[in-house]
């Protein structure tokens, strides 16, 4: 059984499991070189030659458990006929959709615009790299799809509050959200995928009196339906206030926090395997720090189940010999 897994059943495990959200990514110039001529980055995303390189890149580097398909979340969106782009600036940019259009997408067409997507993840399922190690499929949770389609732009720049009035519109784009996120999930435990992991990256936007409706209950669809297919599902609704009570509610196998929670009390409160949490800042400073920060989150989870991860996406300007360092610290120490 492969660390993370066994870790996720509660065993003990040598050293603490580890792998890095974003770890396939711009802080690699490996990865940089094949972005500089793939200026389409959904291209790119359905590229079946080139997804199993760049899944594959972190782990020719470091000693990690796990590799992360190299995919995005706005692959739903686009596989409902959404326009995609990625623009440097920007971010993503989408377009306009009429919800009688995606609420009749076939699902064999969807699957179809998709494939690469699976079959790179069959492709590097068999890579020896993989040897007793996890290959993680993902989505983004049905809120935070949402967030996406209706504001067409990250919302960290400019989030148009009143598009989220139409509450029954809202229901329906959710409902067919889950169902091709479900689709897509199934999709990707098919052809390989061993862990799935939900980003509700937006997760911290919606008010106390609203996460019933829009965090709770979505996540747990997806969780549910992810259950069934007998693969581990790990949760990351960031930037919501109560993790405790969000576990209680959606119960997913692993809880992925954020770096604004004290680590202490997760660590007290919550009874099931805990994922992440190191700010991603510290790996921009020196050594000596993220040794310091590394080995408190060690320290606080030594007799809990936990997967070493940061607290959102490596960032960018990440020089990759710290990510070795601090992966040497984990295997040291942890
Ligand atoms: O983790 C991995 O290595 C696997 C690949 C992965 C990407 N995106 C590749 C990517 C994963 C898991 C994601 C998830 C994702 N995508 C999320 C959830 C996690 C989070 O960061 O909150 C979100 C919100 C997105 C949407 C998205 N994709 C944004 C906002 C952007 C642009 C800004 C940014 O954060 O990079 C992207 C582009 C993107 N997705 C890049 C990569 C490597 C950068 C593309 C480039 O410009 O070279």
């Amino acid at each position: 059984m492969t660390p993370i897994q066994s870790c996720i059943l509660n065993r003990n495990t040598k050293t603490k499991p580890v792998w890095i959200m974003r770890q396939a990514g711009r802080y690699l110039p490996e990865f940089r070189k094949i972005r500089k001529n793939n200026k389409d980055f959904i291209k790119l995303c359905l590229n079946k030659k080139i997804i199993p390189t760049i899944t594959l890149q972190p782990l020719k580097r470091f000693d990690l458990d796990a590799a992360i398909i190299f995919s995005d979340i706005l692959m739903i969106p686009y596989g409902l006929g959404q326009n995609v782009k990625f623009t440097k600036k920007l971010g993503p940019e989408l377009g306009d959709f009429k919800i009688d259009e995606i609420s009749n997408t076939s699902k064999i067409n969807f699957t179809k615009i998709l494939k690469p997507v699976y079959s790179s993840l069959q492709n590097v399922s068999k890579n020896k790299l993989l040897k007793n190690k996890d290959l993680i499929g993902f989505v983004g949770s049905p809120w935070t799809l949402l967030v996406y389609m209706l504001n067409k732009s990250s919302p960290k720049k400019n989030l148009k509050k009143k598009i989220f009035k139409d509450k029954i519109l809202i229901q329906e784009i959710l409902k067919v959200i889950v169902d091709f996120t479900n689709l897509h999930i199934s999709q990707q435990v098919k052809n390989g995928a061993t862990l799935i992991q939900l980003f509700d990256s937006w997760a911290g936007l919606v008010n106390e009196s609203e996460l019933e409706e829009y965090i709770y209950v979505q996540n747990k669809k997806v969780v549910d339906f992810t259950k069934k297919l007998e693969v581990p599902v790990i949760c990351f609704p960031r930037g919501i206030k109560n993790y405790s009570k969000f576990v209680k509610n959606v119960k997913p196998d692993v809880i992925s926090i954020d770096y604004n929670v004290d680590p202490k009390i997760i660590g007290k409160n919550i009874d099931i395997p805990v994922q992440g949490g190191l700010n991603p800042k510290f790996l921009l400073g020196d050594k000596s720090q993220v040794k310091k920060e590394a080995n408190k989150y060690i320290e606080i989870f030594k007799d809990h189940p936990y997967i070493f991860n940061l607290g959102h996406g490596i960032l960018p300007e990440t020089k990759p010999e710290m990510l070795e360092y601090l992966i040497k610290i984990i295997k040291e120490n942890g």
